[in-house]
């Protein structure tokens, strides 16, 4: 085979006219079909605490004693010799009846010298950034001999430094919410910290409810952490869909994401246990999902409980469905009706008058697991009844093409199906090139609802991920990229997709699952090779898809075009460890521009980014010149590349 590298200057790259050797060859002379618009988006649920100790920015763990029925986990005793204090769980004194716990604090010897209180370690350390206000707010009563002083302060876990530190006054045997803002001034940003609430004299005092938030995005209250929000942000999704996942699901029906129990101010949440091991504060609730969306201008894909949990019981089709029908009914009303309606109303009640933007309704998630085989009549009396009120919106079922046959629901023709496809990169690499290629084109449309390659063997939620690195290396990123590729080819059909899980905290005992696209810890946080080449993808989608052929299968790619611009976009994978120059040739066109742009992402194989590491691999661009209708391009090792070209007339 006679190759010609290509070569690079400086930033520039040449491309060659003349070489043997794979091609990829785009008719450009007419589109084939539309891009969907909807393609790119987000899957979340609360997995690898996503949103406590995620991207939920409260920095408080446990902050209603509701986490561990026995002991008050992540709070701690201060004192030191000459101060003494004793923290319980108190049901006997609680704040309502949704916060049915409280912490006592009991100090019996301290000075303003040498005080006693108590100390919450947060998600994996208190994030302390210089020059910042945290907004803290406590809900506190107190024996009637004390009144306060209380002390509110963010210290060093070495107790050397006070980071910032507040003081509330005034508690009476009433619950009252304290509210206080804690400044930081000139600090090296650290996340070995805590929060500590102490007393200069003895006194009993009890907690409902602790609270402390870092600015969030937009500086919204009960908000995000800015940090992440904008990693996804820049993913620019055009949906969400949520929540989950199991995580609609729960492990039994008790435990499912009951909406109506996410909404309200935070004291009137209690939680749930997620199905992933800890409890979820519901923080991050039906509200909050939707103002996620609408920071990041992405319309919801709402996942309704459907009467299937984790446990394997169903809710029978029939009377017993009803109830949660309707829940799903005035959820879609919640998310979308005016403020006459009930659920529009209490929306306004919750701080967001205007409705949200929906088209899209899942009916559960993954019930091919429900092998009482109910889902059909689940499917159809949900169908039914959303129809019915609202006849725009698109049905999803959470059976698909993954799925045999038989399984799929047959009782109502959904308008979507939801398709899961956790593979090898190596299953990628053999499915990827015929993926969708002959479904039906007039049955439902399509939405890959949850994917990612792992780089050799699966479960990834076993002992193993917690060994290996939580985020995937540039192998996995190679199978991510062909199987997106695919969905692009196929996106006249497949309508939506989107990568699962999308993200975890990466300290030990925080994660469940690998590979996450996103890793954090309390402080910083980074992108896996995945997260930049969904990125690279997701930011050079065209509207129109153009026909490629291959002649060389191991180099998968795919073509689309903005109309609009006339820029034709070319995203090429080379899994191979042999850079491959690859015949170009863009039949239809008058001309190009000889100016077009690469965005590359290459390699070694084990590559990957961490905390310690955030940028070890990541997309560069460069100029390519000498682009020409037919012209070679040299793809690296192990590479993937976006090339934007330019028609000219
Ligand atoms: O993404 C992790 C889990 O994988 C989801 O909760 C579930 O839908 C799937 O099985």
């Amino acid at each position: 085979m006679k190759t010609l590298a290509a070569l690079l200057i400086c930033t520039t790259m040449v491309a060659n006219s003349f070489a043997d050797g794979p091609a990829f060859t785009v008719d450009a002379s007419r589109a084939t079909g539309k891009v969907s618009p909807m393609l790119y988006g987000l899957m979340t649920e609360e997995i690898n605490h996503s949103y406590d100790g995620g991207l939920y920015a409260e920095l408080i763990q446990n902050r209603a004693f509701l986490d561990n029925a026995v002991t008050p986990v992540h709070w701690s005793v201060v004192n030191d010799d000459d101060s003494a204090a004793t923290i319980a769980l108190d049901p006997t004194n609680s704040f309502n009846d949704k916060l049915t716990e409280s912490l006592r604090l009991t100090v019996t010897k301290a000075t303003k010298a040498r005080p006693a209180g108590v100390a919450n370690s947060g998600y994996w350390g208190i994030p302390v950034q210089p020059h910042t206000r945290y907004r803290a707010s406590i809900l506190a009563r107190a024996e009637a001999d004390f009144s306060g002083p209380v002390t509110v302060s963010m210290v060093s876990d070495d107790g050397r430094a006070i980071y910032a530190t507040g003081t509330i006054s005034g508690l009476t045997t009433e619950w009252k919410k304290f509210e206080l803002t804690l400044t930081t001034s000139r600090v090296a940003p650290t996340a070995k910290a805590h929060f500590a609430i102490t007393l200069g004299q003895p006194g009993t005092v009890w907690f409902g409810l602790v609270s402390l938030f870092p600015p969030t995005w937009d500086n919204q209250a009960n908000g995000f952490r800015k940090d992440l929000l904008q990693m996804l942000v820049d993913l620019n999704p055009r949906f969400l869909r949520f929540p989950g996942g199991n995580y609609v699901e729960g492990d039994t029906i008790e435990t499912r994401f009951d909406w109506k129990k996410t909404i309200g101010p935070i004291e009137e949440r209690h939680g749930h246990p997620c199905p992933w091991g800890y409890r979820s504060s519901d923080g991050l609730g039906l509200l909050e999902f939707l103002e996620w969306c609408e920071n990041m201008n992405a319309e919801p894909v709402l996942a309704v409980y459907a009467g299937y949990s984790l446990n394997h019981d169903h809710v029978n089709p029939g009377p017993d469905l009803e109830p949660f029908v309707q829940d799903a009914l005035d959820e879609v009303e919640y998310v979308t009706g005016d403020t006459n309606t009930t659920w529009g109303a209490r929306r306004a009640q919750d701080g967001h008058p205007a409705p949200f933007k929906l088209h899209y309704v899942e009916i559960g998630n993954e019930d091919w697991f429900d092998k009482s085989m109910s889902y059909d009549g689940r499917f159809a009396q949900f169908y039914d009844a959303i129809k019915a009120r609202y006849p725009q919106l698109k049905v999803i079922s959470t059976i698909g093409n993954d799925q045999p046959e038989s399984s799929h629901v047959h009782g109502r023709q959904p308008d979507m199906t939801d398709e899961h496809y956790y593979r090898s990169v190596d299953t990628f690499l053999h499915m990827s090139p015929d993926y969708a290629r002959n479904y039906d084109r007039h049955g439902p449309e399509i939405f890959v609802g949850e994917w990612a390659a792992y780089e050799t063997s699966f479960p990834p939620w076993n002992s193993r991920s917690q060994k290996e690195p939580p985020t995937p290396n540039l192998q996995a990123a190679l199978g991510d990229a062909v199987f997106m590729a695919a969905m692009e080819r196929n996106s006249d059909l497949i309508k939506m997709q989107c990568y699962a899980p999308l993200l975890v905290n990466v300290n030990p005992g925080a994660r469940q699952w690998r590979p996450d696209l996103i890793g954090y810890d309390a402080i910083s946080a980074y992108g896996s090779p995945s997260y930049h080449a969904i990125r690279m993808f997701s930011r050079n989608l065209g509207d129109e898809i153009l026909n490629t052929s291959s002649l060389e299968t191991s180099i998968q790619g795919c073509a689309t075009r903005d109309s609009g611009s006339g820029e034709i976009f070319l995203k090429l994978v080379n899994p191979h460890a042999a850079a491959q120059p690859l015949r170009i040739e863009i039949k239809g066109v008058k001309a190009l521009a000889s100016k077009a742009s690469a965005i590359t992402l290459t390699g070694n194989l084990d590559d990957s980014n961490s905390i310690t590491q955030p940028r070890k691999i990541v997309p560069v661009t460069k100029t390519v010149r000498g682009v020409k209708p037919a012209f070679t391009y040299t793809l690296p090792p192990h590479s993937i590349v976006v090339l934007k070209l330019k028609e000219r007339s």
